[in-house]
């Protein structure tokens, strides 16, 4: 049987990826560069992000490639990041990828980002719709049914910092760097969940909005109250902040569950779903609700390219045709799919 083939391009925050993906859910090649000029700011400049893809997205598509031994014209489908994101670098991704497809006459894929993440788990297992998806990464923080390939009802979001973005701001409050998912988890690690009592945004409330700006708050006020912290006070405020924040998801999906009650699948997806806390708090969720869980691998979970090569192959068996004349969207919610 002929396999299909599809090449697809990330580029819209500060990871620069290409991948190869067969319908038989095969990751041929995958490479994902994380920029690492953001670090000195404490969060992505971007201006310096749509430079540094401009400069090696070309060299990274070529050793991708090459590693698939394959060439484009091998390839059944070009798809690219289209949106949402920082528009500089999607212009560069979606650009590069729409020159590719013209050239080489193949058909190209416009992909909503959100709705990448929102697929990945079809990539890595059979998870069929509908499904409820709790994207958490570091631009979005939402409560989504999604009822198939672009058909997603949104039941609630943040009203203000997505989840990423405020372990970003937390990170960067304790002097821990950035990323500052990652950075928090290693501390946490070592820290006391106990010591610090922060607020849990909602917690309880019959609806699935998010708030996360007033438990960032929070954490400045502790912090400000030491003025020279120990590594341990550290660690300690990093443990408890990850404790806030995973109950509050927990309990946010508790209430989502509630409004599509049949549904009985819960997918995580987004850079914060690569939390181990949040993760096995969330399985611990479905346990008790005899819903299953399913979350892909950690290194899936933060921005990459299979999950936008998966989403352009879906379309693509689907029947969708080319669209060379899609202009790259920075706003682009779920709700404005299909
Ligand atoms: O999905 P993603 O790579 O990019 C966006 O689409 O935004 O998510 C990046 C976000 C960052 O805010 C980063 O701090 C967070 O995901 N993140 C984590 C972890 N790994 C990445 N947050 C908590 N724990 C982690 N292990
Ligand atoms: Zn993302």
């Amino acid at each position: 049987m002929h396999t299909i083939i599809s090449l697809g391009i990330e580029t819209s925050c500060d990871e620069t990826s290409v991948a190869f993906v067969t319908d038989q859910k095969e990751i041929l090649s995958h490479t994902v560069f994380s920029q690492k000029d953001h670090e000195a700011f404490g969060g992505v400049v971007p201006e310096l992000a749509a430079r540094s893809h401009l400069q090696n997205l070309e060299q990274i598509f070529k050793e991708t490639q090459k590693k698939t031994g394959l060439s484009v014209q091998d390839v059944s489908v070009i798809a690219a990041t289209c949106g949402p994101g920082l528009i500089g670098g999607v212009i560069v991704g979606s650009s590069f990828a729409k020159g590719l497809a013209y050239y080489h006459n193949k058909p190209f894929i416009p992909v909503n980002h959100l709705e990448a993440h929102a697929l990945t788990v079809r990539l890595t297992e059979k998870v069929e719709f509908p499904y409820l998806l709790l994207l958490v990464s570091g631009g979005h923080c939402q409560l989504v049914c999604a009822r198939d390939l672009g058909q997603y009802s949104v039941l609630g979001s943040t009203k203000d910092d997505a989840v990423g973005e405020t372990f970003d701001k937390v990170a960067k409050l304790l002097g821990l760097g950035y990323p500052g998912g990652p950075a928090i988890e290693k501390a946490a690690c070592q820290g006391e969940a106990q010591r610090f009592s922060f607020p849990r945004p909602f917690y309880g409330q019959a609806h699935c909005s998010f708030s996360f700006s007033g438990l960032k708050t929070a954490v400045r006020y502790e912090m400000q109250k030491n003025v020279d912290p120990s590594a341990q006070d550290i660690c300690d405020c990093a443990a408890s902040f990850q404790k806030a924040v995973s109950e509050t998801l927990v309990d946010r999906v508790q209430q989502a569950m509630q409004q599509v009650p049949s549904v009985k699948k819960l997918v995580v997806a987004g850079g914060v779903g690569a939390n181990q806390q949040i993760r096995t708090q969330l399985q611990k969720l479905c346990v008790e609700k005899s819903w299953a869980f399913y979350a892909p691998p950690n290194h899936l979970c933060t921005d990459n390219g299979a999950m936008v090569a998966w989403t352009g192959l879906e379309y693509f068996i689907k029947g969708k045709g080319s669209d060379l004349n899609f202009a790259p969207r920075p706003r682009w919610p779920l709700s404005e799919l299909g």
